[in-house]
């Protein structure tokens, strides 16, 4: 018995990665066909389908994958933003107990379901913007069970939830509280009793470390890794954001899938990165939100050969953007992307990082069919048209959600 089908017709612009041209492509007048949530037919004059889907001559591109966001906080921290509005830095507030250990408190005493409706708000609100598939991080935990918590939250959202979740954990996102003067003890307690149990657990598949000066030094971040190895997490790691302090060697060294925010990167870094395969993900959202100047140097990083993604950042601290549309423009006006590196690097890039590109990032055939359809003509009228909402419909998995 077979399953009702769906076609999208009167495409005006079909733009998306290409697995045979391996390069982006932008077509006209084609159709799409889906059933079972899978992409089984793209072409011309196609045959009728038991759904039709008027695109009214309108642009289509693939779903938007985030690839770096921190959606498993309670409490915004809207108050931290006026304080830094009014001059203080994200440092500076972190020092004097806001920033990521401000989150930590707000988790550690939430209600778990109460958390999760917050979460699954989150996620509705990315679907609404065009990002059908995200990674997501628990680190506003930082002890076990909150960090447990985190993350079977995110798994329970993941299979009740339309959006697809790739779960990481990231109990190294900074020192808590009661380590204060011990960060080493912390560091000792995620090896020997965080990191097993996440593992245990089976649910996270990457570990993130926030290796960062005030957060986890080169050689913490290394053990924390390695041990994270040993335990089946594939590494990941947020460095260069603030200085320099040898993060990306380290990602090299460790073969991170990705090293992820890079403002500070260096050119032997760079060429470091390129030997061992590490991609990038560059997070303009964060420059931005907190008011910098100092971008991630995408040109050099592109020069270099080094293969980049860009992503969110999403988190109540630095980066309170869910947009990838919004994540586009910054990346085109500050960055030097152009419009269809851009799209490669929100669609098929991040999708090749979460190593879920067979299933999703393009629209080719065999794949999720998860698609925006825009009430837009052309890619430049996306970044062009940021303040607006330009999308007309989000279909995730063959399923049209508005
Ligand atoms: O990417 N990544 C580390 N942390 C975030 C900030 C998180 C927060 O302030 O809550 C970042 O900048
Ligand atoms: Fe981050």
């Amino acid at each position: 018995m077979s399953s009702e089908s769906l076609k999208l017709f009167n495409i005006g612009n079909l733009l998306t990665y290409n697995s045979k041209k391996k390069s982006m492509i932008s077509e006209e007048g084609l159709e799409i066909i889906v059933r079972d949530g899978k992409i089984i037919e793209i072409g011309k004059n196609l045959n009728n389908a038991d759904q039709i889907y008027d695109c009214e001559n309108n642009l289509v591109t693939p779903g938007f994958v985030d690839c770096h966001t921190h959606p498993v906080f309670f409490n915004d921290r809207s108050n931290e933003f006026e304080m830094r509005v009014a001059g203080n830095t994200y440092e500076q507030i972190a020092a004097n107990g806001g920033g990521i250990n401000n989150s930590v408190k707000s988790l550690r005493d939430s209600d778990y379901n109460e958390l999760k409706q917050r979460i699954i708000h989150r996620m509705n609100n990315f679907l609404r913007l065009g990002t059908t598939t995200l990674e997501a991080k628990s680190g506003y935990g930082l002890d076990l069970d909150s960090e447990l918590k985190s993350l079977a939250i995110l798994d329970e959202i993941n299979s009740e939830h339309r959006v697809d979740i790739i779960p990481t954990f990231m109990g190294a996102h900074a020192i808590p509280k009661e380590y204060n003067n011990k960060p080493d003890d912390y560091v000792d307690h995620l090896c020997n009793v965080i990191i097993p149990a996440v593992a245990k657990q089976g649910i996270a598949k990457y570990n993130d470390v926030f290796c960062e000066k005030g957060y986890f030094d080169i050689h913490q971040s290394e053990k924390i890794f390695l041990t994270g190895l040993d335990y089946g997490l594939i590494p990941r790691i947020h460095t260069d954001e603030f200085e320099n302090i040898g993060g990306a060697q380290l990602a090299s060294a460790m073969k991170c899938v990705s090293a992820d925010h890079l403002m500070c990167i260096n050119d032997s870094d760079i060429i470091k990165m390129v030997d061992a395969n590490v991609k990038a993900v560059l997070l303009p959202g964060t420059t931005f939100f907190l008011g910098k100047d100092k971008y991630a140097p995408y040109k050099k990083i592109k020069d270099s050969g080094l293969e980049v993604a860009i992503a969110t950042d999403y988190n109540p601290g630095s980066s309170n953007i869910q947009s990838m549309t919004f994540i586009i423009t910054l990346s085109l006006i500050y960055m030097g992307f152009e419009i269809n590196d851009a799209i490669f690097s929100s669609t098929f890039m991040p999708s090749k990082i979460l190593n879920i590109h067979d299933k999703t990032g393009s629209i080719e055939k065999g794949k999720n069919a998860d698609v925006i359809v825009w009430n837009l003509k052309k890619p430049i009228d996306i970044p062009y048209n940021f303040s607006n909402n330009s999308i007309k419909t989000v279909i995730k998995s063959g399923k049209i959600l508005f």
